[in-house]
């Protein structure tokens, strides 16, 4: 355990700490959806519907293995389309909560979640003509599905295209689905499946995302222009790097290019990434103020701000712990915070002060951060 500690600022009396959002959600139903993937689907409250934008991810929380984990999920649902939130988790080989969840979990029980956060979302507009181009592997299709539901439902003009990659057809979420929306919404969304192991009369993609392949691809899909396009991409770290290095070989700008890691890059995983080995071997005080409180935190140089102040049963809004999913995201007003992993946050947020607290260390004794 850290040599951490926390005081409510002297300047409040006995405040109320409200925290995070948490929800019991029914679990209204289980999808299966290939053989290593399930929609769990939650009603909605009985009393005020839980608001979420597309993109957005719920947190899971369940008791595994005899103790509390807790794990990000995107939904897959749409707040324009369906009146249920659903959640599609793909097994991880040996992962703790992607195994409990469809070895345990059924219709009828309950779940704690903690509100949907995220911010790989975009505002709907009728009157805005854009085209939307997906990149998606895997489990990485939810918050995609939910997206493209919302963009065709909510901008009669907009386009949309998906070049969903996976191992091989029978692991292909969702196909169904698709197909259906490309009947209906004919025109307006095109799906283009790359497969790593295609079978004999596969007529889509196979093989790695490459340049030769990319240029085929894009002949196939719509040139809107620089101007009305931008890219989206959720998947393996290894198909988002290369689908990132092919698009900027294709002349587009970074600025146009929206990522969501789902999991912590394999190269950050590796190195030693804490203040402590960086050299800052110092405990230092963080001011926290969150939910109308104010907090003394002592972060010690192996901890990060967020374990220090859970560890002093302060309920700070987390959920992937591993700098990807914004959760704990909140603004240094004042003070130096060092970031384990800064993939989570973009260049302008960075600019603007935001730090992640799960992979942040406070750099100097001055350290201010608000959250929320
Ligand atoms: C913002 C966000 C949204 C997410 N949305 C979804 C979603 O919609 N559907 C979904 O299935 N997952 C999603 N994830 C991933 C999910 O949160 C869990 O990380 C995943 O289910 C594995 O958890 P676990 O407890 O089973 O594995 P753990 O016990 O945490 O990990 C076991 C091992 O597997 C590795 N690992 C973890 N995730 C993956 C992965 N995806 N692929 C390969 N190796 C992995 C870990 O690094 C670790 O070595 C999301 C993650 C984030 C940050
Ligand atoms: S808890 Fe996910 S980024 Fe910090």
């Amino acid at each position: 355990m850290a040599f951490s500690f926390f005081k409510k600022s002297e300047k409040k009396e006995e405040p109320v700490h409200n925290g995070p959002h948490y929800y019991d959600l029914k679990v209204k139903n289980i999808v299966n959806e290939t053989k290593d993937a399930i929609t769990i689907v939650f009603e909605q409250p009985a009393g005020k519907k839980i608001q979420y934008k597309s993109g957005q991810f719920l947190t899971l929380i369940a008791p595994v293995q005899g103790k509390e984990v807790r794990r990000a999920y995107s939904l897959c649902s749409s707040p324009f389309t369906d009146d249920d939130l659903a959640v599609t988790v793909k097994r991880v080989e040996q992962g703790l909560m992607s195994n409990w969840l469809p070895d345990n979990l059924k219709a009828g029980q309950s779940l704690k979640v903690m509100e949907p956060m995220g911010q790989f979302t975009t505002e709907y507009d009728a009157k805005r003509k854009r085209h939307l181009v997906l990149f998606a592997g895997g489990s990485g299709i939810t918050p995609m599905m939910s997206i493209i539901k919302s963009i065709l439902s909510q901008e009669p003009e907009s386009i949309v295209s998906l070049i969903y990659c996976n191992r091989d057809i029978d692991s292909i979420i969702f196909r169904d689905e698709l197909d259906k929306w490309q009947t209906k919404y004919e025109g307006r969304i095109h799906v283009i499946h790359v497969l790593d192991n295609a079978p004999m009369n596969w007529q889509g993609y196979s093989g790695l995302l490459n340049h030769d392949m990319l240029v085929k691809l894009f002949e196939r899909i719509p040139n809107w222009g620089l101007e009305k396009t931008t890219y989206l991409m959720c998947g393996p770290e290894g198909m988002m790097k290369n689908a990132e290095v092919l698009l900027g070989e294709h002349k587009i700008p970074k600025e146009k290019i929206f990522k969501e890691s789902f999991v912590q890059g394999i190269l950050d995983k590796k190195e030693e990434k804490s203040a402590a080995a960086s050299g800052e071997a110092k405990t230092r005080e963080v001011t926290i103020r969150y939910d109308g409180q104010e907090y003394k935190v002592a972060v010690a140089p192996q901890d990060t701000i967020l374990q220090s102040a859970l560890d002093q049963g302060i309920d700070l809004p987390y959920s992937c712990q591993s700098g990807l999913c914004t959760a704990c995201r909140g603004k240094a007003l004042s003070g130096k915070v060092k970031l384990d992993e800064e993939e989570g946050l973009s260049q302008s947020e960075r600019a603007e002060g935001y730090v992640l607290t799960c992979v942040g260390h406070p750099l100097t004794d001055d350290v201010v951060i608000e959250i929320g």
